[in-house]
């Protein structure tokens, strides 16, 4: 969808008041990392990632102005769905290691400043776990574990509902006689929260970690928690694209965003509160995966007066569901972060992210030449900036043909170009040398993409030459300095392809002007910061390949930007 409307472009938006920073805690004004386990280091070169690497990179993290570092799954699994059908939520997947290496992260990257945020799945099981095959067998103190429930009188599905990965979310169990639930692959069937018994399990499953010290946990798929009661048909979406075994053929008002949902939420959010009162130590933090529409992600940080709170934050996911530069412009920008922030209750932290393990690179998404322009964005919004590991360098997605590809929702040929999440999840391109320096030499579970030759961290790492990993630590960096100011923050589309940002600590501004350079805007553009008298500003930051230099000096009222150039100005006045 475009928003195009001509009356955003130039509208002011006023969006946070002044913060304190006194009052806030760790969390508030945080870089987020997300380390994808599997491609991320392999030290015992097995040709999977593993807990050692991630404790090799801790540096890393450091270096690059990381506050927490979020680990998707590393319990035991069959790796069906990479992870996110765990067969077993006390035990480390071998493949990464065991539960002494997670501690020895934890204190590690403690002793360096770093948080550690697991990733916890309590949607569904594997199909392997003992709990469903309890509830399989029949056994009385397992058999409401999942959402079990008869045939149609014609041996059919019990209701029409269709998986987020294609077709029926229904699998006939011959052994029990009746159709079990699993939102995603057969392999992941959905856990019955309407037992308390499952509530019961999952809760000692979060103590047990916070034991082990982590400080909190990514959410995985929380839309899907409970279901309709009585199993009720969904209505169709008309949507025009769909087909019918897409899952967007249905409009999902009875299998997401249910009331329930949002109580376990809350239950959790309790849970991990109390925690930290008792235990002292900083906030255990909660953090929520919901691709939902405004009105449904916002109460899952908590009720609007914030009597009940939910996850500290719940993922800003606009950027990637409702942005896409075949057909977005700069007015899109300032609408996501307008609309995201008139939506968001006053008392809650506001986060920005744009790429993930479930969606295409930034470079590949939002084009190579753009990836400063974009990190600067993230960076200097009010709030949390979220990171997804290579972001801070620049990787692009890789090459995966479909006998190499190992994403579930995407063997059939037919979608594997379009659907696979195999791209975003090639191996990270630390330097040079063989595999990139994932591993020593061993085949990768997905391949190294080939751009490593040119595209690496270690070509990166020198001070003194602008990279893309210069500059994302120069923007943590400035986070960091920001934080213990008070500010407000507006932003304004310019033009179709310029976005302004300012941040202003009273008579201090940062400001982010960036030309996107989309759909043939391929000349320069005369462009100004709104509302600023000054007639100096210093060039703060620029992206590679910027004609203008660090620390030269321009005027804020009429300056000209290529396109893909994006400019951190600081202005006094
Ligand atoms: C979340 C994860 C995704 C996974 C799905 C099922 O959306 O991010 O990778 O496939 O949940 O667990």
């Amino acid at each position: 969808m475009s928003w195009n409307s001509l009356w955003f472009s130039l509208v002011v938006l006023y969006l946070s008041s002044a913060v304190c920073s006194a009052k806030e805690e760790w969390w508030q004004h945080g870089v987020f990392y997300q380390v994808y386990p599997r491609s991320f280091r392999d030290v015992n070169n097995d040709g999977n990632g593993d807990l050692a690497g991630v404790i090799e990179k801790l540096p890393h993290f450091k270096d690059a102005g990381v506050d927490g570092v979020w680990l998707s799954p590393i319990m035991k699994s069959p790796q069906i769905d990479a992870g996110y059908d765990i067969s077993d939520y006390y035990t480390i997947e071998d493949m990464y290691g065991s539960v002494e290496d997670l501690k020895e992260l934890i204190r590690k990257a403690h002793e360096i400043g770093i948080k550690i945020i697991l990733d916890f799945v309590p949607n569904h099981t594997s199909n392997l776990h003992k709990w469903f095959q309890e509830s399989e067998d029949n056994n009385e103190d397992y058999k409401d574990y999942y959402v079990w429930a008869d045939a149609k009188g014609d041996g059919s599905p019990p209701n029409n509902w269709i998986s987020v990965f294609r077709g029926s979310a229904w699998e006939w169990s011959d052994k029990r006689q009746q159709y079990y639930l699993h939102h995603f692959v057969k392999e992941q069937p959905d856990l019955n929260y309407r037992n308390p018994k499952v509530r019961e399990d999952m809760k000692k499953v979060l103590v047990h970690y916070l034991d082990l010290g982590v400080d909190g946990f990514r959410i995985d798929a929380i839309p899907y928690l409970v279901e309709d009661k009585e199993l009720r048909d969904e209505p169709r979406s008309f949507n025009p694209s769909a087909t019918p075994m897409d899952n967007d053929y249905l409009e999902h008002i009875y299998t997401n965003n249910q009331p329930e949902t949002y109580d376990l939420i809350y239950e959790w959010r309790k849970l991990v509160d109390d925690y930290t009162a008792q235990n002292g130590g900083d906030a255990r933090i909660l953090m929520t995966e919901a691709y939902a529409d405004l009105d449904h992600t916002m109460p899952y940080y908590g009720t609007a007066d914030g009597s009940t709170k939910g996850a500290h934050f719940t993922f800003n996911f606009f950027f990637i569901s409702n942005f896409n530069k075949n057909i977005s412009t700069a007015h899109d920008i300032a609408r996501i972060v307008y609309t995201w922030q008139n939506a968001l209750p006053s008392i809650y932290t506001s986060n920005w992210v744009l790429g993930n393990h479930d969606n295409r690179r930034i470079p590949t998404r939002l084009g190579v030449e753009n990836i400063d322009g974009f990190n600067m964005l993230v960076q200097l919004l009010p709030g949390i900036a979220v990171t997804y590991n290579g972001e801070e360098f620049g990787q692009e997605d890789g090459e995966v043909t479909y006998e190499q590809g190992k994403d579930p929702s995407a063997r059939n040929r037919s979608i594997f170009e379009s659907a696979s999440r195999d791209f975003e999840r090639t191996p990270l391109q630390w330097n040079d040398s063989v595999n990139a320096g994932f591993n020593a030499g061993a085949e990768p579970w997905l391949p190294v993409s080939e751009k490593y030759k040119e595209l690496n961290l270690a070509y990166q790492l020198d001070e003194n030459v602008l990279s893309h990993f210069q500059i994302y630590r120069k923007l943590t960096r400035k986070r960091k300095e920001d934080a213990t100011k008070s500010g407000t923050t507006d932003i304004w589309a310019i033009s179709d392809d310029v976005i302004v940002l300012k941040r202003s600590y009273i008579n201090q501004h940062t400001v982010l002007a960036f030309k996107l350079g989309w759909h043939g805007n391929t000349e320069e553009e005369t462009v100004y910061v709104p509302s600023i008298k000054a007639k100096e500003a210093t060039v703060a930051l620029t992206n590679v390949g910027s004609s203008y230099e660090i620390g030269s000096v321009i005027n804020p009222q009429s300056f000209k930007l290529k396109p893909h150039e994006s400019l951190v100005l600081d202005i006094v006045c």
